[in-house]
Parts: structure tokens; sequence; C-alpha cells
């Protein structure tokens, strides 16, 4: 092991006991190199001749760079074509740190990691299978999922999805299934992995205050007995609550202080709070009142070594347009009709299962409050035949998952969503 993996493994051993005990082998290998090449870059930073950098410069000292491309970005070019570091643009990783703290307020002074800036969401995930999934691993999830997580988690890292019931019952108002994940929970073994995906994807679901408080509880019983517990938030569709009584805050609040056998990890990103799902900017931080100052910037270093080794370091491109919309007067207000747009579609789609009673006949609507999409159980056949009749008579897209049909109504007009639902009544009758 190199001696820099080890220096940080005492770290955790001392002063992040839990944190060590979730690491993989992988992640306990991982390190940040800051003696070899970054160490020399910054030596050689402000010297008048610098010719330790891999960034290739105009006369002048600014980035070479091609009049097509300059002439496109209105942003200073050291903040558009030059690298910018493994951990992330340092402004910008402060002020998503702030911002975490501002809508998450049960946080209040709680210690958390720099957020660490990753290729989004899916490489944040990513990261955190490298750290702490060794091969037969199990990762305790609600049964609908977002598929992805098979590529990110278990191919790769040997993880087994081991999944719970996600609702206590059937129907629109059935809820979070609290004593299916305590069963998940406080099965045998030592090491507990938890994902958790608020907003969910596919089926749109927050739980309600009350199910958010119990979640906590489950996990806090779980450390109790002496489990040592890591959480990952998958935060991706943060903010888009659009009912009254659910949580709005992530889980990671929480976790954050909750019990010294309690690891935190934050998933989140740009890529569907700001609406900027090309840009692949996203974070991973973390946090744990067993963990001490050190033992968090233990875990910043190994995050970023696994940054540095995986896509070197994220857009500073995307990082920089982010930073600039986050002190752009026009921001809050551009966040609030976004979001009245995705509520009104949401309230369109409340508003035409109640106005079809007879829609329950072919269909029901599992529990959605939040989100871009929600999910129908078809009372007969199979879903897959009906996305296909979908498809062949009546011009339309959905997504087959099971016996689920998935509906990303956030993408629709509102007036498109009463042919949609109408569309779908009519092609399950068909199959
Ligand atoms: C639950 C969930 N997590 C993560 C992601 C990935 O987001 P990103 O595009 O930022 O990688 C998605 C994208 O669909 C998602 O649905």
């Amino acid at each position: 092991m190199n001696p820099q993996a080890a220096e940080l493994n005492a770290i955790l051993e001392t002063e992040g006991a839990a944190a060590l005990k979730l690491l993989s082998e992988k992640g306990k290998r991982i390190f940040f190199p800051r003696k070899g090449l970054v160490a020399q870059g910054l030596d050689a930073k402000g010297k008048s001749i610098n010719a330790s950098i891999g960034e290739a410069k105009e006369d002048d000292g600014s980035p070479l760079r091609l009049s097509p491309l300059a002439d496109r970005v209105k942003l200073p070019p050291a903040d558009a074509f030059s690298y910018a570091p493994s951990f992330g643009k340092p402004a910008l990783r402060d002020r998503w740190a702030a911002m975490i703290r501002e809508k998450n307020p049960t946080l209040g002074q709680t210690p958390i990691s720099r957020p660490v800036a990753t290729n989004a969401l899916t490489h944040g995930l990513s990261v955190a299978g490298y750290l702490f999934v060794d091969d037969g691993d199990e990762i305790i999830l609600p049964r609908h999922y977002w598929g992805n997580y098979r590529l990110v988690f278990s191919e790769p890292y040997g993880a087994v999805m081991r999944t719970f019931e996600t609702f206590d019952g059937e129907g629109p108002d059935a809820g979070f299934n609290v004593a299916a994940f305590s069963e998940a929970l406080m099965s045998d073994g030592d090491k507990k992995i938890v994902l958790l995906n608020f907003p969910n994807n596919p089926t749109g679901y927050t739980p309600t205050v009350e199910e958010a408080d119990a979640i906590i509880g489950v996990v806090e019983k779980a450390a109790q007995a002496g489990k040592t517990v890591l959480v990952i938030t998958d935060d991706a569709y943060f903010g888009l609550v659009f009912r009254e009584g659910i949580a709005v805050e992530s889980p990671f609040a929480r976790f954050a202080s909750l019990h010294e056998n309690v690891v935190a990890c934050k998933v989140d990103g740009a890529t569907k709070e700001d609406y900027v799902w090309g840009f692949r900017v996203g974070f991973i931080t973390f946090a744990g009142i067993g963990l001490s100052g050190k033992a968090i910037a233990a875990l910043e270093d190994k995050a970023a070594g696994r940054v540095r080794g995986s896509i070197s370091n994220d857009s500073h491109l995307a990082q920089s347009l982010l930073l600039a919309a986050y002190d752009d007067p026009a921001y809050p207000g551009e966040k609030k009709r976004a979001f009245g747009l995705l509520k009104a579609r949401h309230d369109a789609v409340d508003a035409e299962l109640r106005n079809h009673p007879e829609y329950a006949e072919r269909f029901v609507a599992l529990p959605y409050n939040s989100g871009y999409f929600m999910c129908v159980k078809v009372a007969k056949g199979d879903a897959e035949a009906v996305r296909q009749r979908l498809l062949d008579a009546y011009d339309t897209g959905v997504i087959a998952l099971d016996d689920l049909v998935r509906v990303a109504y956030s993408s629709l007009p509102e007036h498109q969503i009463p042919r949609l639902f109408a569309n779908l009544y009519k092609a399950c009758g068909d199959v």
C-alpha cells in the first residue's frame, strides 16, 4: 500500500473508526497524491518561468485557445480552458457546501466535508462504490430503484442489491415500508450500506416527514445495536417536492450527526437541480458524528484520489458557468419558475387521475409526490406489452419496468398530460 494511503487510514483508525470499517479494499488503498506531480506544480506556481504545467499557454500566459471556441465563451479563459483541480473548483465547492446548508437547515453547524466535484451524480455514485463496496457487499435499497445502480455498483464492484418492498400497501395512498427497511438493515452482518434516493426514480416518491423520522430511527437503532452503517443519499432530484407534509430536506442532514457508527455520504449535483443534464457537475460530501475534521478531510482526499484516477478532474467550463449562475440575481427567480412548471405538471397528473376514476380499472398509480416521474401498475397484461401498444397505436412513449409503467410527466407540456393518460387507458384495454 502506498504510504500516503496508509497515512490516511491511520488518521481514520484513530479519528474516524466507522469510516475505516466501511472502506473497501480499494477504498483503503486510494489516496490523493499530494507528494508527486501535484506538489511540484504547486511549488512552481508564481515563478517567473514556470515550466511545470501540462497546459499550453499563449505568449501572455493565458491558456492557448482556438478562436472558434474562445469566441463562444464569455467567461475569462482561465476559468474555462484550463484544468480545474481534481477536488473541484474551490469557490464552487464552498458555494455548494453553503447551498447544502441553506437547503438543509437541520444541518446547522454540523461539520461536513468540502464537497468534491465529480462528473455529475453517476460518477459520484461510482466514486462511493469504489471507496466502500467490496465484492459481495450488500447494498440495502427499496425495490424500485434506478436501474443504472447495477452498472454503477454491481458490475464493477460486486455489490449485491438487497431490496425491500418500497411501499407498505397497494395504490396511491400506501406509505414507505419502514418495517421492511428495518428488517433488511437488522439482518446478519455488521457492515451495512444503505442507498436512499428521494425524490425517487422511478416512483417519484419522497417519504412524509413522519416516515423520514422513522427511517432515521431505524438507522439509529441499527447503529446502537453495533452495526456500522454507511448511508449514501442520492439526492439527484433534490428540491422537487410538490405536496405538503413531505420531507423537503435530504436525510443526509440527520445522518450527519446521528451516531458514531453512522457515516453519511451525500451524492448530489447540478444535473437536475439546476437543469443542466449535459454539464456533468456533481459532488460527493461526507459527514459523521464519529469523524474528526481530519478524518473527514481524509475521506475527501480518497474521493479526490479516485476522481484523479478516473476522470482526472471535472469540466472547468461547466463548474465556472454554474458558479457564475449562483451569483446571478436572476438565479432564484429562474429556479422558482422551473419549479412552478414542474409542479403544474405534477398537479395536472393528480387532476387527471382524480377526474377519471375509471382509469383505476386498468391501471393504478403508485404513491408519488415529487421528482420527475410517477409509475402506474397495470391491472392486466404486462407493462412491456402496454408500452409496445402505446408506441404502435397511440404515438406515445413511456418506460416499462417489470410490472410498472413509468411516466416522465416532467418532460411533457401540461396540455399533453390528459392525452397521455387517455392513451394509457386505451392501450391497457387493448392488451
Ligand atoms: C436516481 C438518479 N441518480 C443519479 C442519476 C444520474 O445523474 P447524472 O446525470 O448527474 O449522472 C439519475 C439520472 O437519471 C437518477 O435518476
